[in-house]
């Protein structure tokens, strides 16, 4: 295997990282897996668009088949985001034993465990550490480094946009809209950035990293969540004036059997470590039986850094196909058991 043809969807904040990280880093790449990785095609809605990276002739596509049932291709990036149509174009992309590395937390959150299944049935790798917390690699610290412990908590920071807005409502007493406004420039922001400011991207993650903890379905609607919108300059000053930073803080935990699962604004201590932590950069706390407290901390939204975790996956998945281990997604048991079933 010199080399493993990819094909990349969306060339938008996280794409581009990928292509330039691809690029930049080809010969560290390459060292680390024995094999070149090369773009065959990206999707993209308008390929007449200006593109911020060095591209060639021949790789745009508005046509998903040319992707999804190129022969060529081995592996699928998928970092366009979208729910219902993404989930059909993954489908079949795994139909034909296409290897997935995806960012997307929404399609995770909705069609994650229906998406692993049809993957193990067909062999194939989906890797999603960058849907959590960008650059940070925390999904796979629970699914790798963490493996053997009981994880009993989990806690802090998932959303690189609401982080960025509350640090400068706090720091700067900037208003609301313009910060908002400064944090969708960036690219931190979803398209639709409703989702950040409600709190039902954070509640995304939380069920992602709250199903491979426990090992348990747990969906959206398990969670409770209040987003920061209605939070105003007058509730920051005050509780700067009682010592506290407010921050929307994740927890899930397990008591018992059962889990319990929220998003909402947080007073804490300025002294917390996770009032310390600043702008787009996450931070998340893991509890486990044996290890006990562990930290994880880092950029959690943006461009180079989520492509480090999408080209880390990348990796994985030539590495796990050299090996010929694909196909072993942390599956949760209800559903390893329905699978083994089916297959009997
Ligand atoms: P952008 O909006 O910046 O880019 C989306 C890209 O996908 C664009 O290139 C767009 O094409 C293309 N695209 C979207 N829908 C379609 C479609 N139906 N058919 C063809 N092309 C399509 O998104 P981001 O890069 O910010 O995010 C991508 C994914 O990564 C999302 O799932 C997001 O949640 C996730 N993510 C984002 C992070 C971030 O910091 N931004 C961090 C972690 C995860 P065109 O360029 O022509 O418009
Ligand atoms: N909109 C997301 C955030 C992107 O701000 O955290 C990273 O998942």
């Amino acid at each position: 295997m010199d080399q493993v043809n990819v094909g990349l969807c969306g060339l938008g904040t996280v794409g581009t990282g990928v292509v330039k990280l691809l690029q930049s880093h080809a010969d560290e790449i390459k060292y680390k897996i024995g094999s070149e990785i090369r773009i065959k095609k990206i999707l993209v809605h308008d390929i007449e668009k200006k593109r911020d990276v060095v591209i060639e002739s021949d790789w745009l596509t508005n046509k998903p088949e040319d992707l999804v049932n190129n022969p060529d291709i081995d592996i699928i990036i998928e970092v366009m985001g979208g729910i219902e149509d993404t989930n059909l174009l993954l489908e079949q992309a795994i139909r034909n034993k296409k290897h997935i590395v995806t960012a997307n937390k929404d399609l995770m959150a909705v069609y994650g465990q229906k998406l692993l299944r049809l993957a193990k049935e067909n062999k194939c790798d989906i890797l999603y550490d960058a849907s959590v917390a960008g650059g940070i690699p925390i999904i796979r610290s629970l699914t790798e480094g963490l493996a053997s412990d009981k994880i009993q908590k989990i806690m802090g920071i998932v959303n690189g946009t609401t982080n960025y807005i509350l640090t400068k409502m706090t720091d700067h007493k900037l208003a609301y809209e313009t910060v908002l406004k400064e944090a969708q420039a960036l690219g931190f922001a979803e398209s639709d950035p409703t989702s950040d400011v409600d709190g039902l991207d954070a509640a995304r993650k939380m069920t992602l990293l709250a199903n491979l903890a426990f090992k348990m379905e747990i969906g959206l609607d398990d969670v409770e969540v209040t987003g920061i919108r209605t939070i105003s300059q007058e509730d920051i000053t005050f509780a700067t004036s009682l010592g506290y930073t407010i921050k929307l803080i994740g927890i899930a935990a397990i008591y018992e059997g059962k889990v319990e699962i929220s998003v909402e604004p947080t007073l804490l201590p300025n002294d917390h470590p996770l009032a310390q932590v600043k702008n787009e950069y996450n931070a998340v706390y893991v509890y486990g039986e044996a290890v006990g407290e562990t930290m994880f901390y880092g950029p959690g939204a943006g461009s180079m850094p989520t492509a480090t975790a999408v080209v880390s996956d990348l990796m994985d998945v030539v590495k796990n196909i050299r090996l010929g281990i694909t196909g072993n997604e942390y599956i949760i048991p209800q559903y390893e058991k329905q699978l083994k079933e089916n297959n009997e």
